[in-house]
C-alpha cells in the first residue's frame, strides 16, 4: 500500500536493493530515461502546487500519495522527480505545443516493485509496482492545473518560484504568466478524455 510508505523520503538510507545484476547507473537511467511522454511543460510542473494547498505537486509527499516511488536527484533525474517521472525535449512544435521541455511518465512508474517492511524499502527493479493509482494522479494534476487557473495568488506562486526572484512582477515573471495560461488550458486532462471518447465514439 502506499501509505506504508509514507515515511519514506527520497534521500531515504534504508533502500535496500537485491542483487539483480543492476549496476546504481543502470537503475538510475531506467527510473528516469525519456521515452518521449511529454504531458506538460517541465518548468510548470516542478513549479504547480497542488489543488488545496500550497505543497508542490512534485513533492515527495504528494507522488507518494498516489503510490509513486520518490528518489533523489542525479545525473539522469536532476530535480529528484520520483520514479517514473521524466523530462523529454521536444525539438519542433507538434499541434498546439510549443517545442520545449516537457514532464511525461515511463514504465518505471507501474514497473518498479517496492516492499515496504518495518521501515525498509526493498526494491524490485523493473518488478510490477501495484501501487500507482494514475487515474487518481491524473484527475489530481488536473484539479491542481484548474486551481492554479482560477486562483491568481497561486498562479503568482507558481511564477515567482520559476523566476526565481521571489517578489519579482518582471519581465520573466509575465513571460511565465503568459506562457503557462496556453500550457495549462491545453493541458486540461479532462478535456483531453473527453475528445478521445469523442473520438472512439465516431
Ligand atoms: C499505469 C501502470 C502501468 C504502466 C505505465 C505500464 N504498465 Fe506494464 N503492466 C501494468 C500492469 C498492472 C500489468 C499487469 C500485471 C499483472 O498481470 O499482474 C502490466 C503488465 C506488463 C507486462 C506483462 C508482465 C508479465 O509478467 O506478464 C509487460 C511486459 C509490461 N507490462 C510492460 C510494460 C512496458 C514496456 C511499459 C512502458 C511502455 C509498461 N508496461 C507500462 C501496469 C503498467
Amino acid at each position: 500500500m502506499p501509505t506504508s510508505a509514507a515515511a519514506q523520503t527520497a534521500s531515504d538510507q534504508s533502500v535496500i536493493y537485491l542483487n539483480q545484476a543492476w549496476s546504481q547507473d543502470d537503475r538510475e537511467w531506467y527510473y528516469h530515461f525519456s521515452q518521449g511522454s511529454a504531458v506538460l511543460s517541465y518548468d510548470i510542473f516542478l513549479n504547480l502546487e497542488v489543488a488545496n494547498s500550497q505543497e508542490l505537486f512534485r513533492s515527495d509527499a504528494n507522488s507518494i500519495r498516489y503510490g509513486l516511488i520518490p528518489e533523489g536527484p542525479n545525473g539522469f533525474n536532476p530535480d529528484g522527480l520520483p520514479i517514473g517521472i521524466s523530462k523529454t525535449t521536444v525539438a519542433a512544435p507538434i499541434g498546439e505545443w510549443p517545442a520545449g521541455d516537457y514532464a511525461g511518465m515511463t514504465c518505471a512508474a507501474c514497473h518498479e516493485g517496492q516492499l515496504n517492511y518495518e521501515g525498509k524499502h526493498i526494491r524490485i527493479e523493473g518488478g510490477l509496482g501495484n501501487t500507482f493509482e494514475i487515474q487518481a494522479y491524473f484527475q489530481a494534476l488536473n484539479a491542481a492545473l484548474q486551481a492554479t487557473l482560477t486562483d491568481t495568488a497561486k498562479f503568482d506562486a507558481g511564477g515567482t518560484r520559476w523566476s526565481h526572484k521571489p517578489g519579482s512582477q518582471g519581465q520573466v515573471a509575465r513571460a511565465f504568466r503568459a506562457r503557462s495560461r496556453n500550457d495549462i488550458r491545453i493541458c486540461d486532462t479532462n478535456r483531453c478524455i473527453a475528445l478521445a471518447l469523442g473520438a472512439r465514439a465516431n
